[in-house]
């Protein structure tokens, strides 16, 4: 049996909590013979600046780089407020990105259907909805320079980010949509603001070149990203892939979340470019959700993005696509069943622990696996 390689990160407020569950699930997997795993842990984000004074040590992006997957938690938390900005907590989760060059989020949002009722907008908007965001994460206004703060002659501050997209970049991430939308229901919906940006323009013309020249049999829809977040809570099932650049794209899987019952639903799966020679990618899973400090501590956190980051991580680096599958399908039983964490549970609806959650998903694989 090969043995897979993981760095887990749990970082900070409930990605320590959350990552918790993964452990239990990875050693269950392993006491089953399921699959075996070679785990390494390190710290990053406000526990790493703790311990080293920065928010990811050189020593532990090279594990990262030598990891078949990454298993990040969640970052930040107002302890470190203060911190200097290069060293704040979520620069470690960047450092992560733009290194290992992890250009797309995989960020899927499924309503199951036992959850139809827990979104805030009505079931038959959210009934059966299975959307898919491809987040561009290693460009845009998170990493183009300048980025500054400066102050000027006469007293004031002045700050600058910079929005900045090559052809290169889109017509990249453009192609890992039109791929997925293939094996799903061959629409993708490309979001920018042309109307404003040059990036927007730009992104829009290598969306529509990259479409016509490789990807003409997927149906293309182009919509200026205020007008998408919009459609996302007035008629969500109208997206299939839904690909957007860094800062919109963070924004509206937020919001994408709602539709699915909670934030502490979404999964992600931030992968870097296949490598010729070995057919093998760089990847780090992510939940979408962050250290929820309002939560920290009190056993409330919802571990299923977590444990559906780790799911991703089966499917998409390890090749166990079929334990994969069971886990999904524990997740969907275990709601099914009624278990709910404070987050998806209907008023007055009886609610279990972060802890509990991760052992009724156990049981329910075992199941699965029998
Ligand atoms: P957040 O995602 O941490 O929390 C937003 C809201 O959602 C909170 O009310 C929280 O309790 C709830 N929530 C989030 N995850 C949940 C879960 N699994 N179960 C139940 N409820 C959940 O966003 P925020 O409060 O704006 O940010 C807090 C900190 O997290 C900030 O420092 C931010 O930078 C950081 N952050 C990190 C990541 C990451 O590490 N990937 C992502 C987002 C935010
Ligand atoms: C996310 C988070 C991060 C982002 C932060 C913590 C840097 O919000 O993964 O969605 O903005 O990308
Ligand atoms: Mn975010």
């Amino acid at each position: 049996m090969a043995t897979h390689k993981l760095l887990l990160l749990p970082g900070d407020g409930i990605g320590v909590e959350v990552m918790q569950e993964v452990k239990k699930l990875i050693a269950w997997l392993e006491k089953r013979g399921v699959a075996s795993f070679a785990l390494e842990e390190d710290l990053v984000g406000g526990a790493a600046y703790d311990a080293h004074k920065v928010s990811i040590t050189d020593a532990a992006m090279a594990r990262a780089n030598a990891a078949d997957a990454i298993i990040f938690g969640a970052v930040g938390g107002p302890k470190w407020d203060n911190v200097v900005y290069e060293q704040r907590p979520e620069a470690g989760l960047l450092r992560l990105r733009k290194e290992l060059d992890l250009f797309a989020n995989l960020r899927p949002a499924i309503v199951y259907p036992a959850l139809a009722d827990s979104s805030s907008l009505k079931r038959e908007i959210v009934e059966g909805l299975d959307i898919l965001i491809v987040r561009e994460l290693t460009g845009g206004t998170y990493f183009g320079e300048p980025k500054e703060i400066v102050t000027l002659e006469n007293g004031q501050q002045r700050a600058v980010d910079t929005q900045v997209y090559t052809t290169s970049e889109i017509e990249r991430i453009a192609s890992v949509a039109f791929e997925l939308a293939r094996v799903r229901k061959n629409l993708v919906h490309s979001a920018e603001k042309r109307n404003v940006m040059k990036s927007g323009l730009l992104w829009n013309q290598v969306v529509t070149r990259t479409h016509a020249a490789k990807f003409p049999d997927v149906k293309l829809e182009h919509i200026l990203a205020d007008n998408c977040a919009m459609q996302l809570v007035r008629n969500p099932k109208q997206f299939d892939v839904l690909v957007t650049d860094n800062l919109f794209g963070d924004i509206l899987s937020d919001a994408a979340s709602m539709l699915t019952g909670s934030l502490g639903m979404l999964p992600s799966a931030s992968l870097g470019a296949e490598d010729r020679a070995t057919g093998k990618r760089k990847a780090m899973y992510e939940p979408v959700h962050g250290s929820a400090p309002d939560i920290t501590g009190k056993g409330l956190a919802n571990p299923i993005a977590q444990i559906g980051s780790f799911g991703m991580a089966l499917r998409y680096s390890l090749g166990l696509v079929e334990v994969a599958d069971a886990i999904e399908r524990s997740i969907a039983r275990v709601l099914q069943q009624g278990h709910r964490t404070a987050d998806i549970a209907a008023l007055g609806e009886k609610t279990i622990s972060t802890t509990e959650m991760g052992d009724a998903i156990i049981a329910a694989l075992d199941r699965e696996l029998a």
